[in-house]
């Protein structure tokens, strides 16, 4: 296949990830978007470094990967001026209040939005602004924890669906348009049911599902207490592999996730520096 772009891949040791390199953002075909797609299906993270696109570019660039989904305008923080598309992540503070999401924290292992009923399909975030250290993004693959499970854990989680609570988020704040729950009993407040172990919709293969917490989330019809400990041994078994992919950020640089098949954490950083960076999300379908 001619393309005008020399793309090339490059499979990082952690097999999470891999970078392309020799993408020209300034002029490509719709294969060369084809091959994108490919390595991002195959890798499940894949990263284009020192990009350094703007804002429009990163836009055009997502729209050929789905559906948009728009971050709701609720949110102050996180809208972009001129751009509903993109989600801004940043500690930077403007008239007294915060210009961006997820402010200099750390961020546990989680898969974006799986409290949704359609989390999103994947990610392109974009590096701005970035600190001279801290803010390390890492990355794994829910391929790989399925893959590698033990069999008594296999066996334990086949067939098996997941709640997830979607009234308070993971610091304990409702969430938008929320209201206090009256039960005790978390399984009884809103939320979501998918499937513990999904099948990815393009590639067929299966991911485990564990979402962005074990807190609030029950394996269905399982007594809470084994559902605790199952649990347990899901998430040390998935976050406690070598296979991670860390990226230190350089600004221009760009990570493009498939959502459905791998899990991210982002370390902190020092308050007093600048982290700004510009995030495009697609639409994902029910996971089954
Ligand atoms: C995200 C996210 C990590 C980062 O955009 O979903 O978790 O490094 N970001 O900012
Ligand atoms: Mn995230």
């Amino acid at each position: 296949m001619l393309t005008k772009n020399r793309i090339k891949s490059v499979q990082h040791e952690s097999n999470v990830c891999a970078d392309i390199e020799g993408f020209d953002f300034n002029s490509y075909s719709s294969d060369d978007i084809a091959i994108v797609r490919q390595l991002w299906l195959q890798h499940g993270v894949i990263r284009f470094r020192d990009a350094n696109i703007s804002d429009a570019q990163q836009v055009d660039f997502s729209r050929h990967f789905g559906e948009f989904v728009i971050h709701p305008k609720q949110l102050q923080e996180g809208g972009h001026p001129t751009h509903p598309e993109i989600l801004v992540i940043s500690n930077a503070m403007k008239g007294g209040k915060p210009s961006g999401a997820m402010g200099n924290s750390e961020a546990t292992w989680h898969t974006d939005t799986w409290f949704y009923e359609r989390p999103p399909a994947g990610a392109i975030l974009r590096a701005v602004q970035v600190p001279a250290s801290g803010g390390d993004t890492y990355f794994l693959s829910t391929y790989r924890a399925y893959d590698t499970l033990p069999g008594h854990l296999r066996e334990s989680v086949t067939g098996r669906q997941i709640f997830f609570q979607n009234v308070y988020d993971k610091t304990g704040k409702l969430r938008l348009g929320k209201a206090e729950p009256k039960s005790e009993d978390f399984r009884e407040w809103q939320g979501i049911v998918h499937p513990l172990v999904r099948t990815h919709g393009e590639t067929g293969r299966k991911a485990l599902y564990l979402g962005g917490t074990s807190e609030g989330a029950w394996i269905v019809g399982m007594p809470l207490d084994e559902s605790d400990d199952l649990l347990a041994q899901l998430w040390k078994h998935t976050t406690g592999t070598h296979e991670v992919f860390v990226q230190k950020w350089d600004a221009g640089d760009i990570m493009m996730w498939d959502n459905r098949c791998t899990m991210h954490r982002r370390d902190s950083f020092d308050p007093n520096s600048i982290r700004i960076m510009h995030r495009t999300t697609t639409a994902g379908e029910r996971p089954v």
